[in-house]
């Protein structure tokens, strides 16, 4: 039995198997953003409903949209459809989307912390909560639920910034300037994330990805400090839970060494990090990805050679195919279809 939540046994749930290490007959498949803008049905209800945070609000229409690529091209994972920053909402972060995230009241400086509240005990994400029940009274114990959420550090840079940034300049303002407050900053929000995650699997999620989207922006010491400190102090806080946990080091190919006892079962990999690096320098994880989402933009054959090269660099056992980061608008869905069947048809010897 494969079932809900708190799981001992994966069952035959290719997607939990692999996330243990656990014998598999293929490499599990599933893909960052696979819920979004490439995906015609998906354009077709974002038009109907409009704004994409009331999408994540309304748990029939999230959830329906969580399926959409479940149903398209079989995905071993669905990941519940939401934002990173969604959770923020109930600390007082003012958020709206145009595409891109903004933020009407950042936190630029340390008095600006005092109005930050994460309310405990978690709530204020309750539509999540009945996505995730809705979702995965849809599943069958073939496709895992996924629930997610943003890492501290990269959650701290939305706040401080206020949008998605190049030079992330005022996160490093605030940072060095007062380096103590900060550290108690990234804390709070790993807390808070651990409570977020926490009721995720209360309401149906059977594994958590935290996205460190931005971990690259840092150099190695202030990326041990700000970033994998307080995810760790994160994933560390949920390891109760039972449910595998990745880490998604978006950049962190220079910090493979200080992840090699990160407490969590998989490490997500970006599509510049090298995939038999990686399984040499972390012996004891599973490792997700790690396909570049710009090879989706080439020919097919090219897409199915290098889908292979990938598996053939990927470590035999605890691997998860996926995307080295979320997949773009303009992916053809003919080549998302070619790559998930290369895939599919694999067999492990
Ligand atoms: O993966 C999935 O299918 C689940 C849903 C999901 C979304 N965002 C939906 C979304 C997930 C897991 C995220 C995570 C997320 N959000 C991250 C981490 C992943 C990464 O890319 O590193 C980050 C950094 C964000 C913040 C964010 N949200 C940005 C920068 C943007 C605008 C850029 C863009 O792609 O439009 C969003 C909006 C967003 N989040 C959309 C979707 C489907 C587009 C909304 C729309 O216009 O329909």
């Amino acid at each position: 039995m494969s079932g809900t939540g708190s799981g001992t046994g994966s069952g035959s749930n290719r997607f939990l198997r692999a996330c243990r290490r656990e014998e598999v007959d293929r490499p599990p498949v599933w893909i960052m953003r696979q819920a979004g803008r490439y995906l015609p049905e998906y354009r077709d209800i974002r038009t109907r409903a409009g704004d994409f945070l009331t999408m994540c609000r309304s748990p029939e229409i999230a959830a329906e949209v969580t399926l959409q690529p479940i149903r398209r091209f079989g995905f071993d994972a669905a990941i519940v459809f939401s934002d990173i920053l969604t959770p923020l909402v109930p600390a007082g972060i003012e958020l709206t989307f145009n595409p891109g995230p903004h933020i009407d009241n950042p936190v630029r400086e340390p008095a600006d912390l005092d109005r930050l509240r994460f309310p405990e005990p978690w709530s204020g994400t309750e539509f999540l909560s009945e996505t995730l029940a809705r979702v995965r009274a849809e599943l069958t114990d073939d496709t895992a639920l996924i629930g997610f959420s943003g890492a501290p550090w990269t959650l701290a840079t939305y706040m401080v910034e206020g949008a998605t940034s190049k030079s992330f300049t005022r996160a490093k303002a605030f940072a060095h300037h007062h380096p103590e407050v900060f550290d108690g900053f990234v804390d709070r929000v790993a807390d808070a994330m651990a409570a977020y995650l926490r009721s995720q699997v209360e309401h149906g999620a059977q594994a958590v990805q935290v996205f460190d989207s931005w971990l690259g922006a840092l150099g190695a010491e202030d990326a041990r400090r700000w970033a994998l400190r307080p995810a760790r102090r994160l994933l560390e806080s949920i390891a109760d839970l039972g449910v595998p946990r990745i880490y998604f080091a978006n950049g962190g190919a220079h910090l493979l060494h200080d992840m090699r006892d990160m407490p969590c079962e998989v490490i997500g990999l970006d599509w510049r990090a090298d995939l038999s690096m990686a399984t040499r320098a972390l012996p004891a994880h599973a490792l997700q990805g790690n396909l570049d989402p710009g090879v989706l933009m080439g020919p097919d054959d090219e897409i199915r050679d290098r889908t292979l090269a990938m598996l053939a660099r990927a470590p035999r056992r605890g691997y998860i195919a996926n995307l080295g980061h979320g997949i773009t608008p303009d992916v053809p869905v003919r080549a998302v279809a070619t790559f998930v069947e290369t895939i599919q048809s694999y067999r492990y010897e």
